[in-house]
């Protein structure tokens, strides 16, 4: 049975590419540091045969060498992050620590694996928003320049040149995937899709900032998941390889969709849940999209999932997990955060 890493498989998209791969008879092995974001996903896996879990930092290169020196896997798919924007204001540390230095072990690990012989290929996972606030109407492709704006953001964009530094330097086998907003079960309730349900779920406000016009770019992590597989087969190594669904929509506009799913549903909205605008975040981007045209045209893959039946879908898997929220429920994730400056 192929074997496979997956780094941060705790985390939302991180679950999704663990069942995803275990579906397709690999073995994976998740490295997670098992952060205030990761599940238990354990009690959520198909097969439990094929999955092994062990608590890592990724920034442990001795420990980290030591693991993949034992599973020699077929390939590495990087997704240990901290992730959240609001977060990266209040204290960028961690974000630094893990995005940045974390991927400079982590890249460091590699190189001194492949000296030894062993050099799987790494599948770095990144995000559209290094590219920055974009105009309106205008979509970025992989060629665009890097102008990060948060923290977070600043991390990911770090980690995204040393990758790259790697390839043209040590020749380590990395490619990178720029991907937009994901959602679809497993998400972590401080990010707006789940946020929105939860809040519904528990009679709460629904709150947005500023006046909910900042756009985005949905695609479900299902697809993700699938274009991730595809950089993993095909992806040319030193590429990067945006992963959207061009379907952006307004804040306002989504949380409206929302609404009228759950009113379809006919299910009870309490009153208190409205929409309710509070002060924006310092530095928040208005426009995020993507020009996904390259893998389109040269890995032949394309999102499948339509944005409303994915949200439905969604909206379903959370009634139908309400553990899964009261699960986190304890944790600090309705404390408005991001205001620090
Ligand atoms: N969620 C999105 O919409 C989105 C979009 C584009 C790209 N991404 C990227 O995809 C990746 C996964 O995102 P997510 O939303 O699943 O994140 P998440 O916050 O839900 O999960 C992150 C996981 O990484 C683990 N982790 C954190 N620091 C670690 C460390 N030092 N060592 C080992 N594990 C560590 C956490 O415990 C958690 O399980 C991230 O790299 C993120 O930047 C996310």
């Amino acid at each position: 049975m192929k074997k496979i890493i997956v780094t941060g498989g705790s985390g939302f998209i991180g679950s999704n590419l663990v069942n995803f791969l275990i579906r397709k008879n690999f073995f994976v092995i998740n490295l997670d540091k098992l952060t205030y974001a990761s599940n238990s996903l354990k009690n959520n896996l198909r097969n439990k045969k094929n999955y092994k879990l062990i608590k890592v930092d990724i920034i442990d290169k001795k420990k980290i060498i030591k693991i993949i020196k034992k599973f020699k896997p077929k390939a590495i798919f990087n997704l240990a992050a901290e992730t959240h924007v609001d977060r990266s204001i209040d204290g960028p540390d961690n974000f630094i620590q893990t995005n940045i230095n974390g991927t400079f072990n982590f890249l460091e690990a590699l190189r001194y694996l492949k000296k030894i012989g062993i050099n799987p290929k790494l599948i770095h996972i990144s995000t559209d928003e290094v590219y920055g606030d974009l105009k309106k109407g205008f979509r970025s492709d992989e060629n665009y320049k890097y102008e990060p704006s948060s923290p977070y953001s600043a991390s990911k964009a770090s980690a995204d040149h040393l990758v790259k530094s790697y390839v043209r330097t040590y020749k380590l086998k990395a490619v990178i995937s720029n991907c937009c907003n994901n959602y679809g079960p497993f998400q972590f309730p401080e990010k707006l899709i789940p946020k929105i349900i939860s809040n519904i779920l528990t009679g709460k406000e629904l709150p947005l900032y500023a006046k909910g016009k900042n756009s985005r770019e949905w695609i479900h992590v299902e697809d993700h998941c699938e274009a991730l597989f595809r950089l993993y087969l095909k992806g040319k190594i030193g590429e990067s390889y945006n992963v959207g669904s061009a379907v952006n929509l307004q804040n306002i506009d989504l949380v409206k969709k929302i609404l009228k799913i759950f009113k379809n549903m006919k299910i009870k909205i309490e009153k208190k849940s409205k929409i309710k605008f509070i002060k924006d975040r310092p530095g928040h981007d208005v426009n995020y999209a993507l020009n996904s045209k390259k893998i389109y045209k040269y890995l032949n893959w394309k999102p499948k999932i339509k944005f409303e039946d994915g949200l439905r879908e969604t909206i379903r898997w959370y009634l139908n997990n309400r553990n899964f929220i009261k699960s986190i429920s304890k944790r600090n994730y309705e404390k408005r955060l991001g205001l620090k400056v």
